[in-house]
């Protein structure tokens, strides 16, 4: 087995609306009655899960669309964060933060944006009851539909703020640079948000640069392009401004077009705080432990590696010190 058993398994950069499983799709279709491009849920499948690759990130943002289709009733939504935290005890994992952006999961049954917070928010809440597997929750906000929807989002998600651990920024990069963004993130900072932003996935390393120095970006989500600026990633390094490396993700999102030449080699090779994770686990079809699998056998990674990139996660979790301690203990003799 390719990680490290005596260091916990930790998923820092999963999307709970990137990972509704496809069963739940087809029965919340059918019970809500709306139409899928399927008679079964074989057929069902090219629809809601990459296939290889695609040719660019929002052809990839396309696959999650039906996941939030067929959420019609917050019971739905309810539902879909329970069944995650599922998932994610399946998947092997001791922590994880989940990531959802309320907007996107409420728009096509116009949901209130604030109730599908607190739905995500019950459902994980039930979800570890029954699956024992630490959860923290961070509010996206999806770029993709603009400011004004990104302000609805935030304001939504800052009426849990007890809840949600975070902020992070996903959707599309290129045509909504982080600079429209700045004046939603200091109000995230002042409610004492952290934070993530994706960036240097569809973008160049600018829009990193951007993420840290005008969104306080304390990780990025993905940041492939970074290699791209060595003065970036010392600055990364100096400031411990960790990377949360997707490696299926980034194959199929056509981020990187050959696996075995991914920069996550360099940003271990330069000392910066790197991490696996999944991104969207139903939609890609991978787990966490195939991520590492693919980085023994894609990339050569051995197991001193495999334990850096695990204490890095812990390093890097939106966490106390004395809960990255326990998380430590938790697998310490086992
Ligand atoms: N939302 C879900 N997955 C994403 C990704 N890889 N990039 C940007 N937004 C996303
Ligand atoms: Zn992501």
């Amino acid at each position: 087995m390719a990680y490290n058993k005596s260091l916990p398994l930790v998923d820092l950069h999963r999307h709970l609306d990137g990972n509704i499983r496809a069963s739940t799709i087809w029965q919340l279709a059918e019970k809500n009655h709306i139409e899928l491009p399927a008679n079964s849920l074989e057929e069902l499948m090219p629809h809601v899960q990459i296939q290889k690759s695609e040719p660019d990130l929002l052809t990839f943002l396309a696959k999650l669309d039906w996941g939030v289709k067929v959420l019609a009733t917050l019971d739905d939504v309810k539902r879909v964060a329970y069944e995650n935290v599922e998932d994610a005890y399946n998947a092997g994992l001791h922590y994880t933060e989940l990531r959802f952006s309320p907007y996107y999961m409420a728009m096509t049954h116009k949901l209130p944006v604030a109730d599908v917070v607190a739905a995500v928010v019950d459902g994980i809440n039930l979800g570890i009851k029954d699956f024992p597997v630490q959860v923290k929750l961070l509010g996206i906000l999806s770029r993709t539909f603009g400011v004004e929807h990104c302000t609805e989002e935030l304001n939504g998600i800052l009426t849990h703020k007890d809840e949600i651990t975070g902020i992070d920024l996903a959707g599309d990069e290129l045509n909504f640079p982080g600079e429209l963004f700045i004046d939603l993130f200091k109000t995230a900072r002042d409610a004492n948000m952290r934070i993530t932003v994706h960036a240097g996935e569809a973008a160049g390393p600018e829009s990193v640069w951007q993420a840290i120095n005008l969104l306080g970006a304390e990780r990025i989500g993905h940041g492939v392009n970074s290699y791209k600026d060595q003065a970036l990633l010392d600055h990364m390094v100096k400031y411990n401004i960790g990377l949360e490396s997707c490696l299926t993700s980034n194959y199929q999102t056509g981020t990187v077009k050959d696996l075995s030449l991914h920069p996550i080699k360099q940003f271990l090779a330069n000392g910066n705080l790197v991490c696996l994770n999944t991104d969207d686990p139903a939609v890609e079809n991978t787990e966490i432990k195939q991520e590492f699998n693919l980085a023994q056998q894609v990339l050569g990674f051995d197991h001193d590696q495999f334990t850096t990139l695990q204490e890095n996660a812990v390093k890097m979790s939106f966490t106390s010190d004395t809960e990255k301690q326990a998380l430590l203990q938790l697998t310490r003799h086992s």
